[in-house]
């Protein structure tokens, strides 16, 4: 094992001083020089000269596609290929005098090691910058979503507040037309035609009922129970639950493994956070179903911000884009696509994350390659110490 990860390494390493561009700037100029070289007849000193400086060109070439690295491997190539020509009378040899030839081979890699330092601190440079412009995107993305989950979080519960009046003045008085309505029904005949239109009635009855349950749900999230709990189990649950409707619409769930170094241990309300992570999984099998199936992945990945703890779990589908000017409206209440939708899932998904001090925010994938859903959440207390 041991061995094959050092070839693994030797491979690694060679792989830039062979990569296909190398081979063309770099690589074949140097052999074809050398032949040209090696079959100019003696006389023509003047050629000799100028193809012995030809040397330079795949050597700065290489170092400038390979660093150090491709500049050497270059220049001890064309020296080692060189020297019997320039020394030795093997085949033709190369007229011109000892020292300027062997000043020659000597500088052929100092230039090699000077412009590939060059080129190496240069391209650090560049990854620096490049680093450091991703990390502050990243932040300031990081900054939005937050962003964006407060300004939600105060909307929805102001919305709340008015949704659970609403819709505790609209239970009650349900439940008292419900009532007479089946005194009703008992009291006509099974065979004429109001019986029917009393069970229409009561069944338009149950709907209603049943919205206004979802009004109250979203408007007030049980209190919730929160204990330390491994956000790996909880994925795995969701996974099952999920499992069976995925199954029929020819989705295939999959859980990636966590790499993190310490179990994704969160304070949180299993019961709650099981419902969120179900409220997007299954949006995201219906965002597939009937597009011949698609993948349903699960994933918990550590992170740092500002010196906090978070553990942020990923649900990926790849199903269709979300318009961006969507995007945020698909968190309010009511905002559905779906025929017989409610547009409450997200809503409740948005405030059980914001009870548990979490972030939840979606984005599509570059090129239209799927949406991935993130419920960020501060790594469970007891670890924090
Ligand atoms: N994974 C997803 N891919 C594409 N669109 C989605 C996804 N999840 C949610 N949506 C959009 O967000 C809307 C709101 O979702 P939700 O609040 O769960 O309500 P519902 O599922 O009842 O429509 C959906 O109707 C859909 O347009
Ligand atoms: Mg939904």
């Amino acid at each position: 094992m041991p061995e094959k990860r050092l070839m693994d390494g030797v491979i690694d390493d060679l792989r830039p001083v062979f990569s296909r561009r190398m081979i063309f700037v770099a690589w074949v100029p140097c052999l074809l020089i050398t032949v040209l070289h090696y079959r100019t007849l003696s006389e023509y000193a003047w050629a000799h000269d100028i193809l012995r400086r030809l040397y330079y060109l795949p050597i700065l070439f290489a170092a400038f596609s390979g660093g150090v690295r491709g500049g050497i491997s270059v220049s001890v190539f064309a020296s080692l290929i060189y020297f019997p020509h320039a020394f030795l009378s093997l085949v033709a040899r190369d007229p011109g005098d000892a020292l300027e030839k062997g000043l020659e081979i000597v500088l052929y890699n100092i230039v090699a090691v000077v412009a590939g330092l060059l080129v190496d601190r240069e391209r650090r440079e560049r990854e620096k910058q490049e680093r450091l412009a991703r990390e502050l995107s990243r932040s300031l993305e990081e900054q939005r979503r937050i962003e964006s989950q407060l300004i939600r979080a105060g909307r929805l519960g102001a919305l709340g507040e008015l949704t659970a009046g609403i819709a505790h003045e609209i239970k009650n008085p349900l439940h008292a037309m419900k009532g007479t309505a089946e005194i009703l029904r008992d009291a006509i005949a099974p065979d004429a035609p109001e019986h029917r239109m009393l069970e229409i009635h009561m069944e338009e009855i149950d709907r209603l009922a049943q919205t206004a349950e979802g009004f109250l749900t979203f408007a007030r999230p049980a209190p919730s129970d929160r204990r330390p709990l491994d956000l790996g189990e909880v994925i795995r649950r969701v996974a099952s639950l999920v499992e069976t409707q995925a199954h029929r619409e020819g989705v295939k769930t999959v859980i990636r493994p966590y790499e993190g170094d310490e179990s994704p241990t969160v304070m949180g309300d299993a019961d709650q956070l099981t419902q969120l992570l179900l409220n997007v999984a299954i949006n995201g099998v219906q965002a597939m179903a009937g597009r011949g199936g698609g993948t349903l992945s699960f994933s918990v990945f550590p992170e740092r911000q500002g010196g906090k703890r978070y553990f942020r779990v990923v649900v990926r589908n790849d199903g269709p884009p979300i318009p961006r000017d969507q995007l945020e409206r698909i968190f309010d209440p009511f905002y559905t696509t779906k025929d017989g939708g409610t547009g409450l899932g997200l809503s409740i998904c948005s405030r059980i994350a914001d009870q548990h001090d979490g972030v939840l925010s979606v984005r599509n994938l570059p090129e239209g390659r799927g949406v991935e859903f993130l419920l960020s959440l501060p790594a469970g207390e007891e670890k924090d110490a």
